[in-house]
């Protein structure tokens, strides 16, 4: 099948009415379309997409008096968000009726609806005479696209037609509220910020953004790995390590030390508008640098828009661990290299916590040194217990580090225990001693910065 790029509103409502998919661009991101009350239409969009049945789609419609036509009546205070946000990037939980199919809300009592501002989506709903189920236009998990390039990336030769609407201008998905037991609650985080909301309820929204482990899906949370990169993407750095193997996110422009030829900048001009437009577009291009992995800055926490951009880069962030050795560094050039890469909690995996070779890192010395720098110390000899450990300590620190005795490489702990650990999922980074960042690329058993 050929993927047509085109503007052709009149071809993506036949293909629409004949229960095909198309990728329909919205203010937010591009989506992947069909009829919404054409269950073999929806069954595609998440064959597309390879995502579980258990996670619903959204229903876009032209405006609120579509509504009753699924048989839905919004209460007053839902009637009094769309009158002011539709069409807009709010998205309302509302109790689904009988007229949607239970694979659109993946069997949930409640549908989501919203209605998008997109010019082009706009016109193809006032042809069609049914209402659009549109998850955005990615493979489960990926980034979501925010042009027709993006969506080709991942569809090309899958879908008759990505309708082109140049790219978002939101670039960040809806923000999804509800209302359960008289309160409201946020979904999820997004383009409309929840401050203009709370303003038009007169009500707090509250959090409800991270994922039970048990229980059916409510909202989006429920999936906390997601918007993620190829490559591995580490999320939340104070001050960015100018690695030469790195992609560079910076939220805003910085003193920057030197010269890298992939930096980027999420905003040149202070503004969380501009930084939201621009984030998945970057993430895109980072992953189609030359580089092994993306470091991105800390977003500022100042609500307003930069919630949801927190929020995204928060679960597209890897699960990750460094290792570093014992052996080669000076005491001063060993905590340079922890400040360096912000880490907050060092696992000490050595058998015997002391060595003639490196006196100065036995224990008791290096117990206090961690100490006096505010760095947890945690002593973990025998690897069965370590895992239980890792999983404690990164549910409480961005970056957590093993510090192993070096050795022969294919004797070293360090290989071995990476090669067992980016098995069970985890993205392990070596520190080298020359202040480097490397990405551990399993299975090797191989000296430092060498990879298979
Ligand atoms: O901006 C957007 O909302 C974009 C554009 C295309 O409209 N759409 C979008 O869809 O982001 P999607 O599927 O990528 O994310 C929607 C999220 C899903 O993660 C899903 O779990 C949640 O909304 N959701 C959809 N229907 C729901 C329901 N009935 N109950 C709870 N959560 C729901
Ligand atoms: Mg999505």
């Amino acid at each position: 099948m050929e993927t047509l790029v085109s503007q052709d509103v009149e071809l993506a409502v036949a293909l629409l009415r004949r229960g095909e998919v198309v990728a329909l661009p919205t203010e937010t991101v591009y989506g992947l379309a069909a009829n919404a009350l054409h269950e073999a239409a929806v069954e595609k969009i998440f064959a597309l997409k390879n995502r579980p049945k258990a996670d619903p789609l959204i229903v876009h419609v032209r405006d609120i008096e579509a509504l009753e036509a699924l048989e839905i009546e919004p209460p007053l205070w839902a009637e009094r968000l769309m009158r002011l946000f539709w069409p807009g990037p709010l998205t309302i939980l509302l109790p689904k009726g009988p007229k949607v199919p239970d694979v659109v809300t993946a069997g949930l009592p409640r549908v989501a609806l919203r209605s998008p501002q997109h010019p082009l989506f706009q016109a193809v709903l006032e042809q069609v005479e049914f209402p659009i189920a549109a998850p955005s236009a990615n493979p489960f998990g990926a980034t979501s696209p925010t042009t027709p390039a993006h969506v080709l990336s991942y569809f090309s030769g899958q879908i008759p037609l990505i309708l082109d609407g140049g790219p978002c201008s939101e670039g960040i998905e809806s923000t999804i509220i509800g209302e359960e037991g008289g309160r409201f609650f946020l979904y999820r985080p997004g383009a409309l910020p929840r401050e203009a909301i709370e303003e038009a309820l007169g009500a707090p929204l509250f959090s409800k953004t991270t994922a039970h482990s048990a229980g059916p899906v409510i909202a989006p949370g429920q999936y906390s790995r997601h918007y993620s990169p190829h490559k591995p993407l580490l999320y939340g750095w104070k001050r960015l390590p100018e690695e030469p193997r790195a992609s560079l996110v910076y939220y805003a422009p910085e003193d920057f030390e030197e010269a890298h030829p992939h930096r980027h900048i999420l905003t040149t001009t202070d503004n969380p508008k501009e930084a939201a437009q621009n984030l998945y577009a970057v993430l895109h291009a980072c992953d189609k640098e030359p580089t092994d992995y993306i470091l991105v800055q800390q977003v500022p926490l100042t609500g307003g828009l930069n919630e949801a951009l927190h929020d995204r880069l928060r679960r597209a962030n890897a699960r990750a661990l460094f290792t570093i050795g014992h052996s080669t560094h000076a005491w001063a050039d060993f905590l340079a290299l922890l400040k360096k890469y912000e880490i907050s909690a060092l696992i000490d995996i050595r058998k015997k916590p002391y060595s003639k070779h490196v006196p100065h890192f036995s224990q008791g010395i290096l117990q206090k040194a961690l100490h006096e720098a505010n760095i947890a110390y945690d002593w973990q000899p025998n690897t069965k217990n370590l895992r239980q450990r890792v999983e404690k300590l990164l549910s409480e620190h961005l970056h957590v580090v093993l510090l192993c005795a070096e050795g022969e490489p294919h004797r070293c702990h360090r290989y071995q225990l990476s090669d067992e650990l980016s098995r069970e999922g985890l993205v392990i980074f070596h520190i080298l001693p020359e202040g480097k960042l490397v990405l551990h690329r399993a299975p090797i058993s191989l000296p430092l910065g060498e990879s298979a």
